[in-house]
């Protein structure tokens, strides 16, 4: 099938390989030892990922000295922009004072970085280790031996790492969500894991109305990255909360994302919701590797070397690293006590870029919304994806719409977007991605005349 968008995509691919010729240097290089010249899927696309070499503030810096504007900030790990001093003056102060690297004890500072976690999330226990991945992994064997059942409920498209126990339903193919994502998974997970609609209340009362009895957890992201950040509706989260609390499984809200992205907490305080267990990540390391599952005592208590029955949530040769704690420590005591700034001047600023975008898109007869302005509870904040809808009336309500390539271009936003912007001095993600404190009114500007330059582009190879 022909694209509609092919013949500007080929433009704008044989422009970005003129341009950008020296990360197309270093992608040769890195597929020589790299799979696929990268470490993680979300880094490369087609014709080969920009290189960087240094990042600073809103700016990255690839290998040929191009700077530009970046909306993907760390895989949304820094609210603050990249390499903030915020976080990294306590990092190497820490390095000049023979703390930093790997020590293997129990470090002073990861008590009170567990306590101030606990007290902004409203959790009585915590429990540290490296990735969003492992978090989910360990959340869900939580749940599991807490309720002795096995099948899990997710949103389809929500993303919860590469965690074996949640690779079904990631990926979007033609008949929707419903397939298990990877090889080398146990061959159970297709039953074990039940694939149900983001804000979709009715599906999610069918699901536990005919499976209630064997779900040991729901699980899902507040704002799923996939949905473009749209939030759960309130009758969603209240029904997510009663639905787990009448058939005794566990609520799980991964907060890997939004977790101190829209208040200094994780947003399901704005929802007055609290799951039973909550996965951070991202934002919480200030930029290093840290992640945390929270939640109830007794269920978090059940990876104790005493429990049992006990959940081996016990490895990680870098779990609670020093610097990740010093970074992380950093960042939540700046955005506890900068709370009443922060996430007004985030949701200011975003709602500029969202007003901005779509009106040049507008102005040159491209119709474009942002994602993620916002709900009753959730306002517009820091994070946003720009769709293209194929009926002005779409009100898209999570990935299924988003993703359908029968409702939305999807070519557009993946490809055009992505190549075309970069062209002109931006990257974004999945349409655009996030906003940082260090994201002012000179970038936001900077974004949308980029935006208007490429909508041109676009009118012209109408
Ligand atoms: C919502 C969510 N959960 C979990 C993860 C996995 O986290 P990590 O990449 O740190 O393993 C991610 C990562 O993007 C995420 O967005």
């Amino acid at each position: 099938m022909v694209e509609p968008n092919e013949g500007h995509v080929r433009r704008l691919t044989e422009a970005y390989v003129r341009e950008f010729q020296s990360s197309a240097i270093s992608h040769a290089r890195s597929l020589e030892v790299l799979v696929d010249g990268i470490s993680h899927g979300a880094r490369t696309y087609a014709p080969f990922p920009l290189r960087i070499v240094q990042a600073q503030g809103a700016w990255i810096t690839d290998t040929a000295g191009h700077r530009l504007l970046d909306y993907w900030q760390g895989h949304y790990a820094n609210i603050l922009g990249h390499n903030p001093p915020e976080v990294t003056s306590f990092l190497i102060e820490s390095l000049q004072h023979a703390s930093g690297l790997q020590t293997g004890l129990p470090e002073e500072q990861e008590i009170e970085y567990c306590e101030l976690l606990a007290k902004a999330t409203g959790s009585e226990r915590v429990r540290l280790t490296t990735s969003g991945t492992l978090a989910t992994m360990y959340a869900l064997m939580i749940a599991r031996a807490h309720t002795g059942r096995k099948v899990v409920v997710k949103v389809g498209g929500g993303w919860h790492g590469a965690n074996p126990l949640a690779l079904k339903g990631v990926a979007h193919n033609e008949s929707g969500y419903d397939s298990v994502d990877s090889a080398g998974v146990s061959p159970t997970a297709d039953d074990e894991i039940i694939i149900t609609c983001f804000n979709d209340v009715e599906a999610l009362e069918r699901v536990f109305a005919s499976q209630g009895d064997r779900i040991a957890a729901f699980i899902f992201e507040p704002c799923p990255s996939v949905a473009g950040f749209i939030p759960a509706s309130r009758a969603y989260m209240e029904t997510a909360r009663r639905l787990t609390y009448h058939y005794g499984a566990s609520l799980i809200l991964d907060e890997v994302i939004t977790g101190f992205r829209y208040c200094a907490s994780g947003v399901q305080r704005l929802y007055g919701i609290q799951a039973d267990i909550s996965t951070y990540g991202k934002i919480i390391g200030g930029g290093m590797p840290i992640a945390a599952v929270t939640g109830r005592d007794d269920l978090l208590s059940l990876t104790s070397e005493h429990a049992h029955p006990r959940v081996w949530f016990n490895g990680g040769t870098y779990s609670a690293h020093p610097l990740s704690l010093t970074g992380g420590l950093s960042m939540l005591r700046h955005l506890v006590s900068n709370e009443q700034t922060v996430y007004e001047v985030l949701a200011r600023r975003g709602r500029a870029l969202r007003q901005g975008i779509e009106r040049v898109m507008a102005e040159r007869g491209i119709l474009a919304r942002c994602t993620a302005d916002g709900n009753e509870i959730v306002q517009g904040g820091s994070l946003s994806s720009v769709y293209f809808p194929k009926q002005a009336d779409l009100q898209p309500q999570g990935p299924d719409d988003l993703n359908d390539p029968r409702l939305c271009d999807v070519q557009m936003r993946e490809t055009v977007l992505k190549l075309g912007l970069l062209l002109h001095g931006v990257n974004v993600v999945h349409g655009l991605g996030a906003l940082s404190m260090a994201h002012g009114d000179r970038e936001i500007a900077a974004t949308c005349e980029a935006f208007d330059r490429l909508a041109e582009e676009i009118q012209d190879s109408r």
